[in-house]
């Protein structure tokens, strides 16, 4: 006896690993296609994956869920958000749109900084009811595994307040959670005209801070990301906070490319980082290094669309170059507020140039393996964790695109139904 089968999948993309890995270069975009098929799970995990009329015959299971003849993907999984925070930064929003540049707004004591204000000020509860609005529409839409930073305490206190809420949050919410320290985002204003000094507070203070935490509170690590950009870290500063980092054990990522080429793309290729973030002006050679690297690359659509610009990760040439390309939502104050995964494959297909086959491999089994987590979520396989999604739609073309509402019907998180659009499924359902 099984504790669930979710049978009459019209399409089933099981989005299998290659050889353990992601799906490189060429190769992204293998959805594992199923037709009339079923998956049986037990205790949290897939048992088997195949044909509706054979499973139905080979399990009994104490649950059978009826996909309606719709779509099932894997759980999406969002490698990269700055999801913790208090506030908000819409009168930026309002200066941008006037014309005000996102670096001009930071200049000026705004951007990061703001929210950095406004988080310290907030109360760890208050923080924890934020974030777990975001989350819980995160998970509405379809996501069940979320990458968190930190990056708006800028102090050893409130950073660790910060990953106390994702801690807090993890045990919680039917979402898996992995957190990021991201006390290189900004300079804090307490060390505006002496960035090397906050460096130092970085590499020997709060570093060994969150890796102590760490030991105690997350043994299964922690990662350490850097803001590499003009206005706030260059590539000196970033080389030496990765390597302290790298030094305590823990796994790195970077912001590299967003704005400036500063040679942060090749930095991390060169740290073994797992994943390089951003990745809209990285020079070719750069990009050739990240292809033949085991570094994911992780395009975040939503930021130069929420800031407005036009140019976006040049997908299709580290796609040449053998890269291992993931999609996420960067869901954050300051560039983009956006939750919803399926509206990330909606950009990824137009800007980015993917496939929608392509988009969705982007963000589940590659953002798996972007956030270290490939090897138990990320693609519908047997021996993973039961994370996925029956979709409101017949095909997975739908979710590239359509765009702007909510496709998601059933989200099913370690086995268990962890979100039900129960009101308007009948209707929905005979589209
Ligand atoms: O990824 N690049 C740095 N961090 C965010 C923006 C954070 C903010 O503006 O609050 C990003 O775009
Ligand atoms: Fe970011």
């Amino acid at each position: 006896m099984i504790d669930l089968l979710v049978t009459n999948i019209g399409q089933l993309c099981t989005v299998p690993a290659h050889d353990g890995g992601p799906q490189r270069g060429a190769a992204l975009g293998d959805l594992g296609l199923l037709a009339d098929a079923a998956v049986a799970i037990h205790r949290g995990a897939i048992v088997e994956v195949g044909p509706s009329a054979r499973l139905e015959r080979a399990y009994a299971a104490r649950t059978v869920l009826d996909a309606g003849g719709m779509l099932v993907t894997p759980g999406l999984v969002d490698p990269h958000t700055h999801v913790v925070w208090a506030g908000n930064r819409a009168d930026e929003f309002e200066q941008r749109i006037a014309g005000a540049t996102y670096q001009q707004i930071m200049a000026a004591g705004g951007g990061i900084n703001r929210t950095v204000r406004e988080t310290r000020a907030a109360s760890k509860e208050a923080l924890i009811a934020a974030t777990r609005a975001r989350l819980l529409t995160m998970l509405a839409h379809g996501t069940t595994t979320v990458e968190c930073k930190t990056g708006y305490g800028l102090e050893t206190r409130t950073e660790l307040t910060m990953l106390e809420v994702i801690r807090t949050l993890d045990e919680e919410l039917p979402l898996d959670l992995v957190p990021t320290f991201l006390g290189a985002h900004a300079v804090p204003p307490e060390y505006t005209g002496d960035p090397d000094a906050y460096v130092a507070l970085l590499t020997d203070e709060m570093l060994p801070a969150v890796a102590a935490w760490g030991a105690t509170y997350w043994p299964q690590g922690i990662f350490c990301d850097v803001f590499c950009e003009v206005g706030a870290f260059d590539l000196e500063q970033t080389r030496r906070i990765l390597t302290a980092a790298q030094r305590l054990g823990m796994p790195l990522k970077v912001h590299v490319d967003e704005f400036e080429p500063l040679g942060g793309a090749r930095l991390a290729a060169e740290l073994g980082a797992v994943s390089a973030d951003h990745v809209v002006v990285t020079p070719d050679d750069e990009i050739e290094a990240l292809g033949r690297s085991n570094t994911a690359v992780v395009s975040l659509p939503c930021t130069p669309f929420g800031l407005g610009h036009t140019r976006y990760t040049p997908a299709r040439r580290f796609l040449e170059a053998g890269a291992a390309l993931a999609v996420a939502t960067d869901c954050n104050p300051g560039t983009g507020w956006n939750e919803n995964m399926q509206f990330v494959l909606a950009l990824a297909t137009r800007y980015l140039r993917l496939t929608p086959a392509e988009a969705l491999a982007a963000a589940t089994i590659n953002a798996a393996f972007a956030v270290g987590r490939g090897d138990r979520v990320g693609s519908l396989e047997a021996g993973k964790q039961a994370d996925l999604v029956i979709w409101t739609v017949p095909a997975y073309q739908h979710l590239s695109y359509r765009f702007g509402s909510n496709l998601a019907r059933t989200v099913i998180q370690r086995g268990r139904v962890v979100y039900e659009l129960r009101d308007r499924l009948d209707v929905l359902t005979q589209r």
